[in-house]
């Protein structure tokens, strides 16, 4: 097996790009938001939105995982490194889902929903009262170091091991 199942690439490259794509809009817009801006609930609409499709779109997507035959680990040039790889994989399922799932319950605590998308009452003057917005913040931060981590793993392969992993995440026979 050499590459992974084409349902499989074309899922890690659309949730890749709706990932980042929350990431910043969470990170470098939502946050620095002040509760009392007239602009806030529009802005929380999309990212909301973008939320749950990536929640729907892993769901699918862990089952695929699960269901269908992937290639062995790439070699990473050590042991140690190679297993950091595939744990690593696996943590970013986990976190990706941690982070919708929280997104989710906050939402809930704080009543969005309806605010958002019923048009009623008005934002709570913060969120930081809400328990899920602390697991939301702090999930947020190691995902973007780990996707980090990831995208220099991926380039250290592709250019300095040299050894074609972009294949193995793209569409073509699979052997
Ligand atoms: C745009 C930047 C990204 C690049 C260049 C990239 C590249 C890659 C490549 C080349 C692989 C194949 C690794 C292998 O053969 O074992 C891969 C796998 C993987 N990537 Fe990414 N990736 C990116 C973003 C992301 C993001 C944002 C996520 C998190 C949602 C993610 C999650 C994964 C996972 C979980 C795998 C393992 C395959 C699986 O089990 O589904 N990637 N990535
Ligand atoms: C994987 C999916 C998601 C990602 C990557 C993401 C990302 C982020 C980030 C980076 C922040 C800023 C947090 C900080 O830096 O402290 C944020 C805030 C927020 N997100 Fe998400 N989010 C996701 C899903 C959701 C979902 C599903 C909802 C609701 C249904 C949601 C609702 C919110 C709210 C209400 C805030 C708070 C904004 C504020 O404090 O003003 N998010 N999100």
């Amino acid at each position: 097996m050499t590459r992974y199942h084409p349902v499989l690439v074309a899922l890690h490259w659309l949730i890749a790009l709706l990932v980042l794509m929350a990431l910043v809009a969470g990170g470098a817009v939502l946050e620095h938001m002040p509760n009392s801006d007239p602009e806030k609930v529009a802005a929380l609409g999309p990212h909301m939105v973008i939320g749950i499709a990536i929640l729907a779109l892993m769901l699918v997507r862990l089952a695929v995982r699960l269901l269908t035959q992937t290639p062995l680990p790439a070699d990473a040039g050590h042991p140690l490194l190679t297993q950091a790889g595939h744990w690593a994989h696996w943590a970013l399922y986990a976190l990706v889902l941690a982070m919708a799932l929280s997104g989710v319950a906050l939402s809930v605590q704080a009543g969005l929903p309806g605010i958002v998308f019923g048009g009623e009452g008005t934002l709570p003057e913060s969120f930081d009262v809400y328990s899920a917005r602390a697991v939301h913040g702090a999930v947020a931060s190691l995902l973007m170091l780990l996707v980090a981590a990831h995208v220099a793993a991926a380039l250290y392969h592709q250019f300095l091991r040299r050894d074609g992993l972009f294949r193995r995440m793209w569409f073509g026979a699979r052997g």
